[in-house]
């Protein structure tokens, strides 16, 4: 598949959505370049109707852990399984939550914020840091308690969730990469 290869493309290859990660905070100055990869990403008009929330305060994630627990409890059967476990986090133990809202009015909005998770994702992995995007947490900020969370965390008001990212320093390797389909890429030639 890899037909060439640059710095770029290596690290889209490397990439991989991580599930564990070391306690340690990630260094400011890298956040500071995953967040700027962020609003680098492309917007439909350049409208840029999106907000980022940091979120590395631990009291903080606990209570959004609380939330999610209380949420998932009720949900299906593997889901309650999950939020059941003591060791349960909705991030795995990301030190650092990034939940990137837009702009609900916006038409294309979620593909705005969208580009900007894999903007996150892959400036991240430049960096040697693991990232893991999510929807589920939307599970977490609909429900009334995460609505509050979500003003309570400043996010601009008619601006709901698209997603949220996971960020920190990899516990061990990386995952093996996930197969991809090979059929969905079809050319029209002369
Ligand atoms: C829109 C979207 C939503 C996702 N939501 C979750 C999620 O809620 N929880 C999770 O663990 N992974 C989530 N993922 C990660 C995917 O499971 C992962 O990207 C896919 O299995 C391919 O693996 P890779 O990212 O390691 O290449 C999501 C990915 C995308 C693009």
């Amino acid at each position: 598949m890899w037909k060439a290869m640059n710095e770029t493309l290596k690290v889209i290859q490397r990439r991989r959505s991580i599930r564990a990660y070391r306690p340690e905070q990630i260094a400011n100055q890298e956040l500071e370049a995953i967040l700027e990869a962020a609003i680098w990403a492309p917007s439909a008009m350049n409208q840029q109707k999106w907000h980022f929330t940091v979120i590395q305060n631990k009291d903080m994630l606990q209570r959004i852990t609380d939330v999610a627990r209380e949420v998932m409890k009720a949900g299906p059967e593997r889901m309650a399984q999950r939020a059941a476990s003591p060791d349960f986090s909705p991030f795995f133990h990301a030190p650092t939550v990034i939940v990137i809202t837009g702009d609900s009015t916006g038409r294309f909005v979620r593909i705005d914020c969208s580009l900007a998770a894999q903007n996150i994702a892959l400036a991240a992995e430049s960096l040697n840091i693991g990232s893991c995007i999510m929807t589920s947490p939307e599970l977490i900020f609909e429900s009334e308690k995460g609505q509050e969370l979500l003003e309570e965390l400043g996010v601009p008001e008619g601006y709901a969730h698209v997603c949220t990212v996971a960020l920190g320093y990899m516990d061990g390797e990386r995952p093996p990469a996930k197969p991809r389909k090979k059929e969905v890429i079809s050319y029209i030639r002369s």
